[in-house]
Formats: structure tokens, C-alpha cells, sequence
């Protein structure tokens, strides 16, 4: 059921649980309006993702299909506000709106707009709201996308945002792709139930971790094993909603004797950018977190390496040309799951699904 966001007050908004906070944020036929956190997603929703993103995945073989999808969504405009670095994100949001036919705009670098000379960020998405009907939106701020959520749901041109990442906190797209990448994986193996998903690295500054170890309770008896040294292991907010929930997890800092156990093992960057003493990264030992040749040895046939990406050290070269490596593909799903996500957003799922049935 969705409620109007426009009915609470920000303060009353902001106290909410976030799975209280979910109806708000939810069309009437259960669409994301605004996409904020993983906790929007629900197993029925992801199921309905991933099948629009296959759908659109097969009909964008083809040129008649490619401009069929292209003519969907012409009448929208989408508004790539983008303050932290990125290029993966920013680029494959950017791909899905060609996909769907939305022309984009984009803010990259706010020294350059009028925030410099002082305007508030609540009036320069309210600006940006002006010329277009969807933003997508990174920042380093925690919360900036659901404040600007009901900023403008209470203004007099209502329109969605997509947190493509923010702060420490939240990335739900990425992880909208890595269980469309797990799903796919798995599809015709018994599918995504009964596994253990290993993470490695700095899962206590990764946001791709907290929104993936949210979104991987919806299915069944999926555990979670947390591998990093002790100054970087997951935080106690994460696993706080695995025991509420029931999920079987463990941390360790013993990455080799994990490995064999894993079905699926992703990897991540050390998140130094969040260091607040200068260089405080560098002082922890991470080299027993990299996955090599002797760790590609360790993990079973039938198991997946994933990374968000981008990488430094911490998956060797090597392993890239392994069939388990995941990564690429993974990135590559970003784009059709983004693209599913931004059709349901503009209400054009209907439309797909009749032109995939007559078709194929
Ligand atoms: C991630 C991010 O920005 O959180 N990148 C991405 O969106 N693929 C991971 C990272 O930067 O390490």
C-alpha cells in the first residue's frame, strides 16, 4: 500500500524505521516511486525487476527492438546529479535512459554550479526539478537523497529521485545488480537459495555491502560470511538486521579458509576516501584480503567472484580470464537492471512485457 510523503513532515519522515518508511516511497501498484534503500525491495519486487531486465535484455538484440525500447519513455527527462566520483554508475544510468529514450542532463562538478555562489542544495534540486521528471542522484552525504526525496515531493512539481549511491550508506542500484547477477548465475543451478555469500575487504565503509547484505534476506537461507581485518568488519547495524531477520552469518578474518566454503565471494576496495586521519588506511594490513591464483584454487567450481567495482589490488589480473569471475558481467547487468528499474519508475513495464510476448 503506498501513502503520500507529502502528509508527514520531514522530522516525522526521518524518526521512521526505514521499512516504515517504504510505503511512502511506493507507487499504488507497488512500483518504486523514489528509490532510496534497499529495504524498498521485497523478493516480489525484485522478481519483477529481474524479469523486466531479462525481457529488455532479449529485446535489445535486435534493431526493431532496440528502437521499439527507445521510444518508451521520450516524453521524460532525467537529471544525472552526480557530486562524488563515478563513472561506472553515471555511465550506465546515462546508457539506460538512451535505452528507454530519455534525454539526460547532468551536474558532475558543483563548484562549477550555483551551489558555489552559495545556493542551497533543497533550491538546486528544486531547480533541476524544473527541467526534468526523474534525478538520479550521488552524493557523499548520508540521507541527502531521502531529504531531497521530500523536499520535492512537497513541492509544486513532485518528481522521483534514484539514490545512486550515498555516503557510506546506501547503494541500492548496485545491489539491485548484483542480485540480478546472482539470480543469473545461479538460474540454472537451484537458483538463489541455500548458499553462503562470502564478503571480503572494507565492509564497514562499503555501502554496496550494507544495501547487497539487506537485499540477500529476501531469499532463503542464504548466509553471510563477513572477511576483513578487524578495524574494517561490517558494522553492528548490518548485523543487527541479519539476527532480527534470522540469517545465519559469521565473521573471520581467515579469507583462505572461507573460500572453499563460498558460493559466491565479493570482493571490495579499501574505502579510503572516508579516512578521517590522513593516510589511517594504510596503517591495516590488508594483505591477506586479495584474491589471487592461490585463492582462485580455493573456491569450488560452482561458485561466482564478484566486485562492485572499481578495483585496485584487490583481485589479481589473473583471475580475470576464470569463467567464475563475475565482474564484468555484473557491471554489464548494472545497465538492464537500471533500465528495468527506470521503466517501472515511468510506469512502461506493461508495454514491454506485451511486446516480449508477441514476439518472442
Ligand atoms: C562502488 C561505490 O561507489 O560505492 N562503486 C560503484 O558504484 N560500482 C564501490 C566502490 O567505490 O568501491
Amino acid at each position: 500500500m503506498s501513502k503520500k510523503i507529502s502528509d508527514v513532515t520531514w522530522k516525522q519522515f526521518q524518526k521512521l524505521p526505514l521499512i516504515e518508511k517504504t510505503p511512502y516511497l511506493m507507487q499504488s501498484d507497488g512500483a518504486p516511486y523514489h528509490t532510496l534503500f534497499a529495504q524498498q525491495f521485497g523478493f516480489g519486487l525484485l522478481e519483477q525487476l529481474a524479469l523486466l531486465a531479462n525481457e529488455i535484455r532479449a529485446i535489445a538484440k535486435t534493431r526493431a527492438g532496440t528502437e521499439f525500447l527507445r521510444a518508451q519513455a521520450t516524453h521524460k527527462r532525467a537529471m544525472l546529479y552526480f557530486s562524488q566520483p563515478s563513472s561506472r554508475t553515471f555511465l550506465s544510468f546515462m546508457s539506460a535512459c538512451q535505452i528507454l529514450g530519455v534525454p539526460t542532463g547532468e551536474v558532475r562538478d558543483t563548484s562549477i554550479s550555483s551551489e558555489f555562489k552559495g545556493e542551497s542544495r533543497e533550491d538546486s534540486v528544486r531547480t533541476f526539478s524544473s527541467y526534468f521528471d526523474l534525478i538520479i542522484m550521488r552524493t557523499p552525504e548520508k540521507g541527502l537523497a531521502e531529504h531531497m526525496a521530500w523536499v520535492l515531493s512537497n513541492s509544486d512539481r513532485p518528481i522521483p529521485i534514484i539514490n545512486a549511491g550515498s555516503g557510506q550508506d546506501q547503494h541500492p542500484t548496485q545491489a539491485l545488480l548484483d542480485i540480478y547477477t546472482l539470480l543469473r548465475s545461479f538460474e540454472h543451478k537451484g537458483g538463489l537459495r541455500d548458499r553462503t555469500v562470502l564478503f571480503c575487504g572494507d565492509l564497514l565503509r562499503g555501502r554496496t555491502v550494507r544495501s547487497l547484505s539487506y537485499l540477500l534476506t529476501n531469499y532463503p537461507n542464504i548466509k553471510q560470511v563477513f572477511v576483513a581485518p578487524e578495524p574494517l568488519q561490517v558494522g553492528e547495524d548490518v548485523l543487527a538486521v541479519l539476527t532480527a531477520k534470522n540469517v545465519a552469518f559469521e565473521r573471520t578474518d581467515d579469507f583462505r579458509a572461507a573460500i572453499p566454503l563460498a558460493d559466491a565471494v565479493y570482493m571490495t576496495r579499501i574505502q579510503d576516501e572516508w579516512d578521517t586521519d590522513k593516510g589511517e588506511s594504510a596503517k591495516i594490513d590488508t594483505s591477506r584480503f586479495k584474491f589471487g591464483l592461490e585463492e582462485l584454487g580455493l573456491l569450488p567450481q560452482r561458485s561466482i567472484i564478484m566486485h562492485p567495482l572499481p578495483r585496485r589490488d584487490e583481485i589479481a589480473t589473473d583471475v580475470d580470464s576464470d569463467p567464475r569471475a563475475m565482474y564484468w558481467r555484473q557491471m554489464r547487468n548494472g545497465m538492464w537492471i537500471r533500465t528495468a528499474l527506470i521503466a517501472m519508475t515511468f510506469g512502461c513495464e506493461k508495454r514491454i512485457h506485451d511486446y516480449y510476448r508477441q514476439n518472442y
